[in-house]
């Protein structure tokens, strides 16, 4: 991927922007060469990655006499948006000259900090938006195994010419299309990742979480201010979030197949490194679509399961269940697992469920699972971890702001939390089984 170091960036929007050359510079990146740049009064080296780049642009900023941006990739920048998968950002390094600017001596004896990292986050959502908004119009099960120039593909998304080559050019700038050709000629079509992932045709699709990032919560980490200022959930009104889902179907099926993009590596996973030949049964409180069941059951044939969710939610469930050919393995239980406690069980399974809640509402759901196994029995919850000093896990504390705003009680956890809530309820021993990025299975034993 090309690439423009972060000392280049700053380095030449600095040197070449503050001093007002910026057509001495064009001129310079256009022959790709060793440029003499007179405001400088020296010689300036375009660096082997710049070269490379070959996308420095200008901009003339409104308000401001002279700005430029350079927009760079980074391969090492990696933001980890939402759950396990990490997704790659590239965004713009864009600075305007400023009276305090340094010297390009003292910037690259290391006098002035980056401002790459702040600018990359400061801007990611611009590459979000572009994937989040691709995924909405299935751009990427439109191409499906084809390829198709701007025109085609625009009239089969219905857009608007104006934008489409820049939206086109944009995914391929950011490794989520591939483009044979250039300019009219030019055709698009699937990278290996976004065929595996992004069309739903695939059975790896993950499109589900992408699809409710771009129709809701997006619009929902709008308000973020809000839920920082008053404490309160961001993203219904009034209702508690699970009414709110449960009032329409197309919002409910939304989360549910957002859930199922999450989790459907994890359980895999799961399936694979938890010793599931030990025990018979499985209960999966808050089973959603009863995804855990489909997998984890495929690979252990020997599973019963129950499953218990919400009475709208459950029919959605028993649907995936019929259609997966194991229903004389399932039973599904419609109900509330505050009221009703849980099914017996030699596991009790929880996905992304205790970071829906308060410590008071955890701790009720951690004593159902405890009364529910017998001794030797494992409770089993796979959550977006934190990291137990609150220093690195930027997916489990980006998850946990996300529980403020969509349910205001909710929050992520650290394993040593964890420890200690079932500690307190009776488990004895602990085990960590990491699973996809950012998400692990945490195991008490009772
Ligand atoms: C974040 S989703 C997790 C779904 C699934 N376990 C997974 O790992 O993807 C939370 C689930 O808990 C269910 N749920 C919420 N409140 C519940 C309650 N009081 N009783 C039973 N299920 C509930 C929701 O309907 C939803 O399916």
């Amino acid at each position: 991927m090309p690439c423009l170091s972060p000392f280049a960036a700053s380095r030449l929007t600095r040197s070449f922007f503050f001093r007002g050359c910026l057509l001495h510079f064009q001129q310079a990146a256009a022959t790709h060469k060793v440029g003499t740049v007179p405001a400088l009064g020296g010689r300036w080296s375009r660096t082997e990655a710049a070269a490379n780049a070959g996308c420095p642009f200008w901009r003339r900023a409104l308000g401001q006499p002279w700005a430029v941006g350079v927009w760079r990739w980074n391969e090492h920048a990696r933001m980890h948006i939402g759950q396990q998968h990490a997704v790659q950002v590239a965004c713009g390094s864009s600075t305007v000259g400023a009276p305090e600017d340094k010297a390009p001596e003292e910037v690259a004896a290391g006098v002035q900090p980056d401002p790459g990292h702040i600018m990359q986050i400061g801007m990611g959502f611009m590459a979000s938006r572009v994937l989040q908004v691709a995924v909405g119009l299935d751009l990427f099960t439109v191409l499906g195994h084809s390829a198709m120039n701007a025109e085609e593909l625009g009239r089969a998304l219905e857009l608007h010419p104006r934008g489409t080559y820049d939206f086109f050019d944009a995914l391929v700038a950011l490794k989520l299309l591939d483009r044979e050709g250039d300019g009219v000629d030019g055709r698009y079509r699937n990278t290996p990742s976004t065929a595996a992932f992004l069309d739903r045709n695939s059975p790896k699709w993950l499109g589900g979480i992408i699809n409710m990032m771009n129709s809701r919560l997006y619009g929902v980490w709008g308000g973020l201010l809000g839920g920082l200022k008053t404490g309160t959930l961001q993203s219904t009104q009034g209702e508690s979030f699970f009414d709110y889902l449960a009032s329409s179907r197309e919002v409910l099926v939304d989360f549910l197949e957002a859930m199922n993009s999450i989790q459907r590596p994890n359980f895999h996973l799961l399936a694979e490194k938890f010793d599931f030949q030990r025990y018979k049964s499985v209960s999966d409180a808050g089973c959603g679509l009863a995804l855990l069941a489909i997998i984890v059951g495929g690979y252990h044939k020997h599973l019963a399961f129950n499953v218990l969710d919400l009475p709208a939610v459950t029919p959605h469930a028993q649907e995936r269940i019929k259609a997966a050919g194991i229903a004389d393995r399932v039973t599904v239980h419609a109900g509330d697992f505050f009221v009703d406690g849980l099914p017996d069980a030699d596991v009790v399974f929880m996905g992304n469920i205790l970071h829906d809640w308060n410590l008071e509402k955890k701790t009720v759901l951690i004593r159902a699972a405890y009364d529910a196994l017998p001794v030797g029995g494992a409770f089993v919850v796979v959550e977006d971890v934190i990291d137990d000093k609150r220093r690195e896990s930027v997916p489990g504390l980006l998850m946990s702001l996300n529980m403020l705003v969509e349910t205001g009680d909710g929050f992520n956890f650290t394993m040593a939390d964890f420890q200690q809530w079932c500690s307190e309820v009776g488990f004895r021993r602990f085990d960590t089984i990491p699973l996809a990025g950012a998400s692990a299975a945490l195991v008490a034993y009772k």
